[in-house]
């Protein structure tokens, strides 16, 4: 029997959390909770607060749910609105589980202490040390790339190999990159700070901000298509979006792909590899179903969750072996990815922000 699932929560009543369990066809596992039991117990049911859409892990939860029988709820919205939803509703929450993108993101709602340490052998066994946080507190359950593009009818590819090369002068008035207010820039270059220092990090942000075709706007996708039509030559952005293009069945989409082409930067030996990041999730600090929540992330590491992330969200697996598809590999896959932890994304986030308003990289 199919059950209706990912319902959003039904209602915040006056303080109070009225938690309701959302299938019509379940009755026996409805839920609620009063203001005199404030906890849902029940192992049944796991409540998501994610950043990512509802269509990006949908088939995902389903399969979760067809296979442990525990009903998912999702609410989606703004990465930083759900911390701060997390934080006034306290130990009242319904949410089990926070999904968000990024680990600078992941760091942020850490520091915050929204979320809680877990211990997980098969999460510590499956996801590498560098793609979780060190105290425990969440994990990265896909991987991105974040990517040198260039225009095929413009740039030779032998005359661009890594990021440093971004900040040189024969790129001026070439390159396409979104603005420094969002986090996949900052975590790049807290990367940068991370390898190369301070002083090579501010120096780097300086020649890129001198080498934009235009002043920053709109988002990843925004810089491939100005970079697909000429406005730049280079854009720098997410490998996943190159993705969605190739296998849409819009043709523009697909006419912007087949101008560019992808360069995994600082491939050399003795280079730091591309630029990773993650999408991932943590437990919740008041998580009242925390063995459903720690069930949920298990799975998401799972053969089946990690081909999804690569398949259908053109992502990468961050379990190690999980095979890709062809249309993931045509890009070029496997390629060398810096292996910097990423809880130095985050501790570098603040020192990346500063050195963005110093370089005047709106
Ligand atoms: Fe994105």
């Amino acid at each position: 029997m199919r059950r209706a699932l990912l319902n959003p929560f039904l209602a915040l009543i006056a303080g109070s959390v009225l938690l309701t369990a959302c299938s019509s066809e379940s009755d026996t596992e409805a839920t609620s909770t009063s203001e005199n039991s404030p906890k849902n117990t029940s192992p049944a049911v796991v409540n998501i607060y994610s950043q990512r859409k509802e269509a990006l892990l949908k088939p995902v939860l389903e399969a979760f749910t067809q296979d442990t029988g525990i009903e998912v709820n999702l609410v989606t919205g703004n990465a930083d609105a759900l911390v701060q939803r997390l934080k006034s509703e306290g130990e009242n929450s319904p949410a089990d589980v926070l999904i968000t993108t990024d680990a600078g993101r992941l760091y942020r709602a850490k520091r915050e202490g929204v979320l809680q340490a877990i211990e997980s052998e098969t999460l510590h066994k499956r996801i590498p040390a560098h793609l979780r946080d060190r105290d425990n507190q969440w994990y990265g359950l896909s991987k991105r790339a974040r990517v040198i593009f260039y225009n095929k009818d413009a740039v030779d590819p032998s005359e661009i190999s890594d990021y440093q090369d971004l900040a040189n002068p024969e790129w001026l008035g070439r390159i396409c990159i979104r603005s420094s207010s969002n986090i996949y820039n900052q975590s790049l270059l807290a990367s940068i700070i991370a390898h190369r220092g301070h002083e090579q990090a501010k120096a780097w942000a300086e020649g890129v901000v001198k080498n934009l075709a235009r002043t920053p706007q709109g988002g990843d996708r925004d810089q491939l298509k100005a970079a697909a039509v000429g406005v730049c030559d280079i854009a720098v952005a997410n490998t996943y979006y190159y993705g969605g293009w190739l296998g849409s069945d819009d043709e523009m989409d697909k006419q912007y792909a087949q101008k560019l082409a992808v360069l995994y930067p600082n491939q050399d030996d003795g280079e730091t590899g591309a630029h990773v990041n993650v999408s991932g999730a943590g437990v919740t600090r008041h998580a009242p179903h925390r063995d459903a929540a720690i069930q949920l992330l298990e799975y998401l590491t799972g053969h089946s969750a990690q081909q999804f992330y690569a398949n259908d969200n053109y992502e990468y697996p961050v379990v190690e072996g999980t095979p890709v598809s062809d249309l993931v590999k045509s890009w070029g896959y496997p390629f060398k990815a810096d292996d910097l932890s990423l809880n130095k994304l985050g501790e570098n986030n603040a020192e990346a922000v500063k050195i963005f308003d110093q370089v005047g990289w709106k």
